[in-house]
């Protein structure tokens, strides 16, 4: 039997990482967050002093090396994963703008993406896994059973981020927030290596004004179906 595997790509913003972890505590599946790769690659590169000098040949050279070899944990507790790079507890480093940010440079590098297909594909285990992303559908898993796209306006988003940044006791100017986004989401959506679209045979989402339950709803009714199959 082949694992099962639901994919979840779209926008940063959009709900993916709240929805993806109740898909997989719903349906007892393993959970990969693939942002969360980008970011520690992004962390340790800037890190090692490495990350704004990527097009020189001996540091992507290096810095591949790196990917390949991240020392990664991720410890499941019972509400909330803590993640560990190189033994030392990263959880709430890596959700930072800043950290966002050095991942979406990792991110766009051709070389860096290959280098951190294995370690995903690893985590296609039984009895089946949920995987986030921007390419999980298109270029990941691309046989995937369940194929789903989640967008939200690029408004209703930065609000989100902000409530979310006070919501941790951090300041947070929406106006900054939404520039930040769609700046990345265009360099996301532009990038020349697995750029962030829906794949041929995903089911679109669009949780601009949906709550979580809402479209959680809309995921169990139509993942279900799919398993089904
Ligand atoms: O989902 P996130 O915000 O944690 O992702 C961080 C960055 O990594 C973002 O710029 C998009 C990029 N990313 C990607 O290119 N491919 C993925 N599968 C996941 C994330």
């Amino acid at each position: 039997m082949t694992t099962q595997i639901i994919t979840i790509d779209g926008p940063s913003g959009s709900g993916k990482g709240t929805l993806a972890a109740k898909l997989a505590k719903h349906y007892q599946f393993h959970l990969l967050d693939s942002g969360a790769l980008y970011r520690l690659l992004g962390l340790s590169l800037f890190k090692t002093d490495l990350l704004e000098r990527l097009d020189e040949h001996d540091v992507l050279q290096q810095s591949v090396k790196i990917a390949t070899n991240l020392d990664i944990r991720f410890i499941s507790h019972k509400d909330a994963t803590q993640v560990l790079l190189d033994g030392e507890d990263v959880t709430q480093i890596i959700r930072t703008e800043q950290v966002g940010e050095y991942a979406s440079k990792v991110a766009a590098v051709p070389e860096l993406r290959a280098a951190l297909v294995d370690r995903q594909h690893a985590f296609a285990e039984e009895p089946g896994l949920v995987a986030d992303g921007r390419d999980m559908a298109t270029s990941i898993f691309p046989n995937a059973k369940v194929k789903i796209y989640l967008t939200a306006s690029a408004e209703s988003r930065a609000s989100r981020r902000v409530k979310q940044l006070q919501g941790m006791g951090l300041d947070a100017k929406i106006s900054d927030i939404l520039a930040n986004i769609q700046a990345r989401d265009k360099r996301d959506m532009e990038r020349t290596v697995a750029p962030l679209k829906p794949a041929e045979d995903a089911y679109i989402i669009d949780s601009s004004e949906l709550s979580i339950e809402e479209v959680f709803g809309l995921m169990i009714n139509y993942a279900d179906q799919q398993l089904a199959k």
